[in-house]
C-alpha cells in the first residue's frame, strides 16, 4: 500500500511515520509514503494557492489549479483520491477496513476555508470528515485516517487477534481491560479475570462492552 499526501505542510506529516508501528510497516515493505507540496504546482508568479471566496464571505479558499495538477502528477491507474474536510462523510472503522485493500490512496489535505468545490467534484473518489469539529487543516485528518487504515493492512500489527476483539467489531465499544498489579490504589481487577474460566471471562467482557456502549453512546 502506498499513501500519497498532497499538503502545504509536508514537514508536519512526515514525522508520524518515523517511529513505532508505521515505521516498522515501512521497513517491512508493507507501506510506502510520498509527500507532495502542492504549492510547487502553482502557476501563480508568487506561488499563491489561495484566493478570496467568490461572492464574498470570510476567509480564503484553495484555488483548484495547483491541487488538480498535483493530483495528475502523482495519480496512478489504481489510485483512490480522498479529500479531507469537516463538511465530508464521517470516517469510521468500516471505511478503515475497506480502504486497507487499496493499492494507493492519495490524501488531499485542505487549509484555510477549504477547497474550490470544482476540484473536489472532479477529482475526489471520497470526501471524509474525521468528526464534528473544525481543525486548522486537513493534515491531522489525513494522518488519523491513514493510521486507522494502515493497522488493518495484513502484517502491520504484530498480533492480528487485536483486530478482532477491538471496539466497533461487534457494533460495541471494547470492554474495559486490566493488567497487573491485581490491586491498584484500593481497586482490584474483577476476580473473574483471575480464575482462568474463559467462557465466564468472555461473558463478563460482553456484558461490560454492552454497559460501556450504553453509557458512552446511548
Ligand atoms: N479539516 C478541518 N477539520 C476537519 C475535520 N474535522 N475532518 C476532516 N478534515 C478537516
Amino acid at each position: 500500500m502506498k499513501f500519497t499526501y498532497l499538503t502545504l505542510f509536508p514537514q508536519i506529516m512526515r514525522c508520524y511515520f518515523e517511529d513505532s508501528i508505521l515505521k516498522r510497516a515501512i521497513q517491512k515493505g508493507l507501506l510506502q509514503t510520498e509527500f507532495v507540496d502542492f504549492r510547487e504546482f502553482s502557476k501563480d508568479s508568487h506561488k499563491k494557492v489561495d484566493r478570496p471566496k467568490a461572492g464574498g464571505g470570510a476567509g480564503m479558499l484553495l484555488t483548484p489549479q495547483p491541487i488538480a495538477d498535483a493530483i495528475k502528477s502523482v495519480r496512478e491507474k489504481e489510485s483512490w483520491v480522498i479529500f479531507t474536510t469537516p463538511a465530508g462523510k464521517r470516517f469510521n472503522q468500516k471505511d478503515a477496513k475497506r480502504l486497507a485493500l487499496k493499492k494507493n490512496i492519495i490524501f488531499v489535505s485542505g487549509r484555510y476555508e477549504g477547497f474550490d468545490e470544482r476540484v473536489v467534484e472532479r477529482y475526489a473518489d471520497e470526501v471524509f470528515s474525521i468528526g464534528d469539529f473544525v481543525l486548522t487543516g486537513g493534515e491531522l485528518a489525513s494522518l488519523v485516517m491513514s493510521d486507522a487504515i494502515a493497522r488493518n493492512i495484513r502484517g502491520v500489527l504484530g498480533n492480528e487477534e487485536s483486530l478482532v476483539e477491538e471496539s466497533f467489531e461487534e457494533g460495541l465499544l471494547e470492554a474495559p481491560a486490566f493488567t497487573k498489579p491485581i490491586e491498584f490504589e484500593g481497586s482490584k481487577i474483577p476476580s473473574e479475570f483471575l480464575k482462568g474460566n474463559h467462557a465466564k471471562i468472555t461473558a463478563l467482557k460482553n456484558s461490560m462492552a454492552l454497559l460501556r456502549t450504553r453509557y458512552y453512546r446511548p
